[in-house]
């Protein structure tokens, strides 16, 4: 090899291949997936249809998505197998740990695992989307010894979620809610667990192998794991009043504050203006404005002293704070929408495949002979 190759740490702007889903542009800060601007999806379409359209490449007719709704509930029942594994964990299990677990245990009992073949992938696929949002909900309740709760037919994703995370159905604006933050998570372009999955997929590895390898990677601060540490941020600052103070301690001990930045958005994130109009709505429908003001507060403070933006997992924090749901969660939750973007990706690195196998640059010691063990 060339000596002294310029290396880009963390790959920063290296174009690793190419992929018809998802279109990032940090230039004027837009995102589309499969040419459907995030903006319009969030407003104009649901959960499922995005679903389909990562799954499909395009957005489906009325007929469709009414037969593949009826698909994913004939799915969504979560094999005992499953649940009976989750029992023998110890009760403080990370849902993130769980989830990995649950879903190498889906592998074993799936009728398609042996078959790599597209339209076996898409059942695979079909039975993840399903199931991932159960076996979240259910851990969780396993974890907080109550019993399990079987999801509904005919309430969407997004609301059956709630439902069996309560045990009681939610209303319209929450899983409407839900709903849109599902579809901002859906898909990023090459991102760190998405580029995980595809390497997995690259060697022909199953689809379940690679969606392990997603939740594994998707499981870091530094990528999926910031919404929970944004609410544990908020939950110990704990007031307006304390963000200041808070916040410029955290800088100058050269803390990274969780939610701010992104490896390819250098200006804003354009997901994060539709999730803070969501947490507004959520903070004054539930007459609980506190998290709401305080993020307004950091983001202000993040925007002027650091020239940072928040991306998509900081205003998405507060969100789930007002819908109740449990900071621990956050990040599988996380799961349960990407796992669309991962799955079309390993598809499609399946269809148009090479092993995935870059070169390192070597800068350890000079070669040398062998010394024997007596000798040393
Ligand atoms: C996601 O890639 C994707 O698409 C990911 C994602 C998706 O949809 O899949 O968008 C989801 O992962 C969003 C990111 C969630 N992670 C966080 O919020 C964690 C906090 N953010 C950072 O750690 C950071 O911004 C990254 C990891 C997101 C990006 O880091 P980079 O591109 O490697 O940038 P860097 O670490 O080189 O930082 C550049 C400068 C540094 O300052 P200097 O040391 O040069 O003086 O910006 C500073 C950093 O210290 N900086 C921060 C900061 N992020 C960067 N300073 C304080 N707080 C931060 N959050």
């Amino acid at each position: 090899m060339d000596a002294e190759k310029s290396i880009a740490a963390g790959l920063e702007g290296i174009v690793a291949g190419r992929s018809s889903i998802c279109e990032v542009d940090e230039e004027r800060s837009e995102l589309y997936y499969y040419g459907y601007s995030i903006a319009e999806l969030a407003e104009k379409s649901t959960f499922e249809e995005v679903a389909y359209l990562l799954l499909y490449g395009k957005l489906p007719a009325k007929a469709e998505l009414t037969s593949f709704c009826e698909k994913l509930e004939q799915e969504m029942e979560v094999p005992d197998e499953v649940y009976d594994v989750i029992k023998l964990l110890p009760r403080r299990t990370d849902p993130m740990d769980a989830l990995k677990i649950a879903i190498g245990v889906l592998h074993t009992v799936d009728p398609d695992s042996a078959s790599n073949e597209n339209d076996a992938n898409i059942r695979k696929s079909m039975r993840l989307i399903a199931r991932i949002p159960a076996i979240i909900a259910n851990h969780y309740r396993y974890a907080h010894s109550e019993s399990t709760v079987k999801p509904k037919p005919g309430l969407s994703i997004a609301a059956n979620f709630l439902y069996m995370l309560r045990g009681s159905e939610p209303g319209g604006f929450e899983s409407n809610v839900l709903d849109k933050s599902l579809i901002l998570y859906a898909e990023h372009e090459f991102n760190a667990s998405t580029f995980a999955a595809r390497v997995i997929a690259s060697t022909l590895s199953d689809l379940h192998s690679a969606v392990i390898a997603a939740i594994a990677a998707l499981k870091g601060p530094l990528h999926g794991g910031a919404n929970e540490r944004v609410m544990e941020m908020l939950l110990e600052i704990g007031s307006t009043e304390n963000v200041e103070p808070w916040i410029s301690n955290a800088l100058s001990n050269k803390t990274r504050i969780m939610g701010f930045g992104h490896r390819v958005y250098k200006k804003a994130d354009p997901r994060s203006p539709v999730i803070k109009g969501l947490a507004k709505e959520l903070s004054k429908k539930g007459g609980d404005d506190k998290w709401y003001e305080m993020s307004e507060k950091i983001e202000k403070i993040m925007n002027d002293e650091k020239g940072l933006h928040a991306n998509l997992d900081f205003y998405s924090s507060s969100a789930y704070y007002l819908l109740k749901m449990p900071v621990s969660i956050y990040t599988p939750v996380f799961v349960a929408s990407r796992v669309t973007g991962w799955v079309a990706h390993i598809m499609e690195q399946y269809n148009d495949n090479r092993l995935i196998r870059p070169r390192s640059e070597y800068i350890g010691p000079e070669r040398k002979a062998f010394v024997p063990i007596n000798d040393r």
